[in-house]
C-alpha cells in the first residue's frame, strides 16, 4: 500500500515534470518568437511600408548558412542544432520520430515531413533521392481524404503540393528539344554562371526539385554557384531544416534577408552577392532540361549586352505534368502593361539551322533570365522602387532596349515553370501592381502612358492622389542614353497596335437599353469568342475604340476586331493589312447612338438574357415567343434603345 502510494506520488511528480518541461518549452516558444516579432519590429517599422524604402546593403543581411563555409570548417558533419538560432524550436515529425528521446513536441497537422540528408539511413552523410525515384509512397492517403489534403495544400500554395511531393526531387524531364540542337557546339571557354534564386514561403519540394535540377544539368565548369535567397520567409520547413540540407549540397549558398525585399530586390541582392560572370535568376518553382545553360551562356558571351531566356515550358498546378511549349516563341506586353508569351510564326526559310535560331523578343518573362553581370549593373539592375512583385520584369526589358541591349529566346534551351493556380500569398495592398506600373508608365512611356492609364482606371486614379518619385530612374535615363517609348514601338516591337482613343469613340462601349457595357468573357486570351454584355465594369478591362479605319478594336493589345460572325458579333483577330475588310468595318451615327456593320449595314443591338426578340417592353411572354441569348447582335435599325450606344470615356482626356 505504501510502495504503491509511493510510486504514484512518484508518478505523479514525474507528471509534474513533464507537464512544467512542457510548459516551459511553449513558454520558451512564445517568448523567442515575441523577441524575434519585436526584433523584426523595430527594424522595419510598418510592415505594409517596409518594401518602401529598400536599402541593399549589406549590413542588413544575415549570411545563416553557406555551405562552402562549413563544409571547410566542419567537413561532413552535421552542424549541431544548438547553432541555430531563432528557429531551432521547430519540430519537424520526420526529425522526432528519428530522436524519440526527446519528449518531442505534439505533432502539428500538415507540417511538413521533410526529407533529410540521411534520414532514411541513420547516417549524416547526406544520401539524396536518385533520378526516376518515386519517393515517399507511404503519404499516399486513400480517396476522399487524398482529396481534401490536395485541396487545402492548392489553397495554401497555389498548386497540388501533395501530388508534388510524391514525385522525385530529381525527376528528369522528357528531351523536348528541336533534333538539330544536339549538334550544336559550345565554346569551352563559356563564362560561369551564378544561378540566383529567390523564394517566400515556396514548397519545400518545388524549390528544392528547382535547386536539384539546376546541380543535375548545368556543367561543374560553367556553374560557379547557386544562390538561394530568403526573402523572409515564415514557414517552419524553410528554416532549419532548409539551412541544414543546403549545408550539405556541394556550391549552394543560402542567404536570408532580414526583411521583405520583393523579387526586384531580393534578385538585386543576389546578383550584389553573386561571382560568376553571368546571372541566372530563375523562380523557386522550375526544373532545368538537360543541356538548358550552355546555349544560354553562348549567346550572352558573344554579346554581353545581350539577355536571353530559355523556352519556358509550363508544369500544370494540377498534376504536376511537364507540357513543352511550342516554338517559336516570344515575350510581348499589351497596354495594361501584362506579359505574355505569344506564338511567333516567322517566314519559312530554306536553311534548316533556322529552325534553332534565336528570337528576338520585346520583353522576357521573370520566369528564368541570363543577363551579363556588369550589363546589369550597369544598366541599373531591378528597379528599387517597384514594390514585391509585377510588372518588373516590364520594366527591365524596356530598360534593356531602350538603353543599348537586347533581349531573345533561345530555343535550344528549355527551362519548365511550375504555373500557379492563384498566388500563394496575399499581397500587403491590392494596389502593388498598379503602382509598379505606373513607376513604368511614369518613367518610360512618355505620352503613350495615356493609353494604358484609361485602360486601367485604378491606376488612373492612384496617380492623381500621389505622384511616384522616379527621379533616380529619371537620371539613370538620362545618363545611359536611353531612347524614347517611340523608338521602342517602332523598332523593337512594331506589331504592337497603337490605339488612337479618339474623345467620345473610345472608352467603354455603353448601351442605353439594358444599361450595361459590352463585354468579352473570354477574358483577354483567345479570338473567335462571341462578345456578350454585362454590367459596366470602370476598370477599364471593358475599353474599347473605333478607330479612323472604321474597326472597333477591342483587348489590352488593341488586337482584336468587332467581327460579324453571322448574326451574332464576336471578336477575330483584326486584320493587318489596310484598308481592312468592310467585314471589320462600323460607323457610329452620333445623333442616333446607332453602330452600322458596313458589309450588313445592319446595328449592333444588345440582347440580355431572356428578352424577347423585336417586341418592346416584353410584357406578352406567350408560350411561342421565342426568346433569345444573351449577347450582341447584328439586327435591322431601328430606334430601338438596344439600339442605342455611347463610348464613356473612363479618364479625363487630359487626365495623367
Ligand atoms: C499542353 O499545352 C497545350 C497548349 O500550350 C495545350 O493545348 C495542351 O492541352 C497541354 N497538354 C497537357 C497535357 O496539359
Ligand atoms: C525622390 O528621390 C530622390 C532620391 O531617391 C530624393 O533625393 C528626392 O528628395 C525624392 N523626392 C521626393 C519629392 O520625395
Amino acid at each position: 500500500m505504501r510502495l504503491w502510494g509511493r510510486g504514484r506520488a512518484l508518478r505523479q511528480r514525474m507528471l509534474c515534470l513533464w507537464l512544467l518541461l512542457l510548459v516551459l518549452a511553449l513558454v520558451m516558444l512564445g517568448v523567442t518568437d515575441l523577441l524575434y516579432r519585436d526584433q523584426n519590429q523595430r527594424r522595419v517599422p510598418s510592415p505594409s511600408r517596409s518594401f518602401h524604402h529598400r536599402v541593399h546593403s549589406p549590413v542588413d543581411l544575415e549570411v545563416i548558412v553557406d555551405s562552402r563555409d562549413s563544409a571547410a570548417a566542419g567537413g561532413l558533419d552535421l552542424p549541431p542544432l544548438t547553432s541555430l538560432q531563432e528557429d531551432q524550436l521547430l519540430i519537424v515529425p520526420s526529425f522526432a520520430q528519428r530522436s524519440r528521446a526527446t519528449p518531442a513536441a505534439p505533432q502539428k497537422k500538415g507540417t511538413y515531413r521533410v526529407l533529410l540528408p540521411g534520414a532514411n539511413k541513420g547516417t549524416a552523410a547526406p544520401t539524396f533521392l536518385t533520378h526516376g525515384d518515386k519517393g515517399k509512397s507511404p503519404r499516399v492517403k486513400p480517396g476522399s481524404l487524398q482529396k481534401d489534403v490536395e485541396v487545402s495544400s492548392v489553397q495554401k500554395y497555389g498548386f497540388n503540393e501533395v501530388a508534388s511531393e510524391r514525385i522525385s526531387l530529381r525527376r528528369g524531364l522528357p528531351e523536348a528539344r528541336n533534333p538539330a540542337c544536339m549538334g550544336e557546339q559550345y565554346s569551352e571557354s563559356l563564362p560561369s554562371a551564378s544561378v540566383v534564386i529567390c523564394f517566400h514561403n515556396e514548397a519545400w519540394s518545388t524549390l528544392l526539385r528547382t535547386v536539384h535540377s539546376v546541380l543535375d544539368t548545368a556543367p561543374k565548369q560553367h556553374l560557379r554557384e547557386v544562390l538561394l535567397l530568403d526573402d523572409l520567409s515564415q514557414h517552419g520547413h524553410l528554416k532549419s531544416v532548409l539551412s541544414e540540407y543546403v549545408a550539405h549540397l556541394d556550391g549552394v549558398r543560402l542567404i536570408r534577408s532580414t526583411k521583405r525585399l520583393g523579387i526586384g530586390g531580393c534578385r538585386s541582392l543576389g546578383a550584389a552577392r553573386a561571382a560568376g560572370e553571368v546571372l541566372v535568376f530563375m523562380d523557386s518553382h522550375c526544373e532545368c532540361l538537360k543541356g538548358w545553360l550552355e546555349p544560354l551562356l553562348e549567346r550572352v558571351a558573344q554579346d554581353r549586352t545581350r539577355v536571353v531566356s530559355p523556352v519556358m515550358d509550363v508544369i500544370d498546378w494540377q498534376t504536376l505534368r511537364y507540357n513543352a511549349t511550342q516554338w517559336p516563341v516570344r515575350g510581348v506586353f499589351d497596354w495594361r502593361l501584362d506579359f505574355h508569351w505569344e506564338p511567333y510564326p516567322r517566314p519559312k526559310e530554306k536553311d534548316s539551322n533556322s529552325a534553332i535560331q534565336p528570337v528576338r523578343s520585346p520583353a522576357l518573362g521573370g520566369g528564368v533570365l541570363a543577363i551579363d553581370r556588369h550589363f546589369f549593373q550597369s544598366v541599373g539592375a531591378y528597379d528599387p522602387g517597384m514594390l514585391l512583385l509585377g510588372a518588373e520584369q516590364i520594366e527591365l526589358s524596356i530598360r534593356v532596349w531602350s538603353c543599348g541591349g537586347s533581349m531573345e529566346v533561345v530555343p535550344c534551351s528549355r527551362v519548365a515553370h511550375l504555373n500557379h493556380h492563384h498566388l500563394p500569398y496575399l499581397l500587403p495592398d491590392q494596389e502593388v501592381l498598379q503602382r509598379n506600373k505606373i513607376r513604368i508608365a511614369d518613367t518610360w512611356m512618355d505620352a503613350y502612358r495615356k493609353i494604358y492609364y484609361s485602360r486601367d482606371t485604378l491606376a488612373h486614379f492612384i496617380r492623381q492622389s500621389e505622384s511616384p518619385n522616379v527621379t533616380e530612374q529619371e537620371s539613370l535615363k538620362k545618363s545611359l542614353g536611353c531612347r524614347n517609348f517611340h523608338w521602342f514601338l517602332t523598332t523593337v516591337y512594331p506589331e504592337l497596335y497603337i490605339p488612337q482613343d479618339r474623345p467620345a469613340l473610345s472608352g467603354e462601349l455603353y448601351n442605353v437599353g439594358t444599361s450595361s457595357c459590352a463585354d468579352y468573357p473570354g477574358g483577354k486570351g483567345q479570338p473567335g469568342g462571341a462578345m456578350n454584355i454585362a454590367p459596366c465594369s470602370g476598370t477599364g478591362n471593358q475599353h474599347c475604340e473605333l478607330n479612323s479605319m472604321g474597326e472597333v478594336r477591342w483587348g489590352p493589345a488593341g488586337a482584336l476586331c468587332f467581327d460579324s460572325g453571322g448574326e451574332k458579333v464576336a471578336l477575330s483577330p483584326c486584320p493587318t493589312h489596310q484598308p481592312s475588310d468592310s467585314r471589320f468595318q462600323w460607323k457610329y451615327i452620333k445623333l442616333s447612338g446607332q453602330l452600322v456593320h458596313q458589309q450588313s449595314q445592319l446595328c449592333l443591338e444588345a440582347m440580355k438574357e431572356g428578352g424577347l426578340l423585336h417586341s418592346d417592353g416584353g410584357q406578352e411572354r406567350g408560350v411561342n415567343t421565342p426568346t433569345t441569348e444573351k449577347g450582341l447582335f447584328l439586327r435591322p435599325c431601328t430606334h430601338h434603345p438596344r439600339q442605342q450606344w455611347h463610348f464613356e470615356q473612363l479618364v479625363a482626356p487630359k487626365g495623367a
